[in-house]
């Protein structure tokens, strides 16, 4: 699937890692920001063909400044200009909270992942950040919550493992993904090299966790693609 990977996160982390100059470059925000950028000029291609970024953008302080529910508007027109570019996923990265540009992309968007770090205050947090996403569907009642994947999970502290166990006893079994992403020091590796940690040499490991991951997704997707 033709697929678009955008960054709405302020500090701007996927732009960051995957591509060095990508301050210097329209990308997200410079849309919400009601700029007039042609949508051509927000993407990054990467060497999948399928596989397009779009940076945070010049005006990602822009989120200082904005109320809840200003941009959403302008978040649709930004999904518009992407499916009638023919992309037919946006997979969003934003910033954590369920506030500002966050809440207004989750106010149109179809499907939420909330990536959660296995440790044990997190983790305590996920049940009612969970109901908050509930409560996300009286303005978007299309939203799809998929689950919580652990990641930075440390197979050799139970303490680690201890704090998924304790997500899995709080959450119903299928808001939990099986697939969780362990702390691996690869990760670290490629975001220092600016590279997708599974096309470095020793990323084969984490391939095949993501590869997990992303039919365990996709899955949960089936009665949605039509
Ligand atoms: N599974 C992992 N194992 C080891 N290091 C990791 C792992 N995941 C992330 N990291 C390290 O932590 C850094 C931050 O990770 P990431 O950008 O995914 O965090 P985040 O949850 O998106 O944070 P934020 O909430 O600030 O957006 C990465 O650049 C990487 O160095
Ligand atoms: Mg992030």
């Amino acid at each position: 699937m033709r697929t678009l990977l955008v960054d709405a996160d302020p500090q701007g982390s996927v732009g960051l890692s995957l591509t060095r100059q990508s301050r210097k470059l329209n990308g997200f925000y410079d849309v919400i920001a009601d700029h007039d950028v042609p949508f051509d000029q927000l993407i990054v291609p990467t060497r999948m063909p399928t596989l397009s970024l779009v940076p945070a953008g010049q005006s990602s302080d822009y989120e200082l400044g904005s109320g809840i529910g200003d941009s959403i508007h302008r978040v649709k027109t930004f999904f518009n200009m992407a499916a009638t570019d023919g992309y037919e996923v946006c997979i969003i990265d934003t910033a954590a909270g369920l506030f500002g540009v966050t809440a207004d992309v989750l106010a149109v968007c179809d499907s939420v992942i909330v990536p959660q770090q296995a440790e044990p205050l997190g983790v305590r947090s996920i049940p009612k950040m969970l109901e908050a996403l509930t409560r996300m569907r009286v303005v978007n009642p299309r939203l799809n919550v998929l689950g919580v994947v652990m990641t930075m999970v440390q197979n050799h502290l139970a303490e680690s493992l201890e704090a998924v166990q304790a997500l899995r006893n709080l959450l119903p079994q299928n808001m939990v993904m099986k697939n969780v992403i362990p702390r691996e020091d690869i990760f670290l590796k490629a975001s220092a090299k600016g590279l997708p940690a599974g096309v470095m040499e020793e990323g084969v490991s984490v391939l095949a966790v993501f590869d997990g991951l992303r039919s365990e997704i996709e899955a949960k997707f089936s009665p949605y693609i039509r």
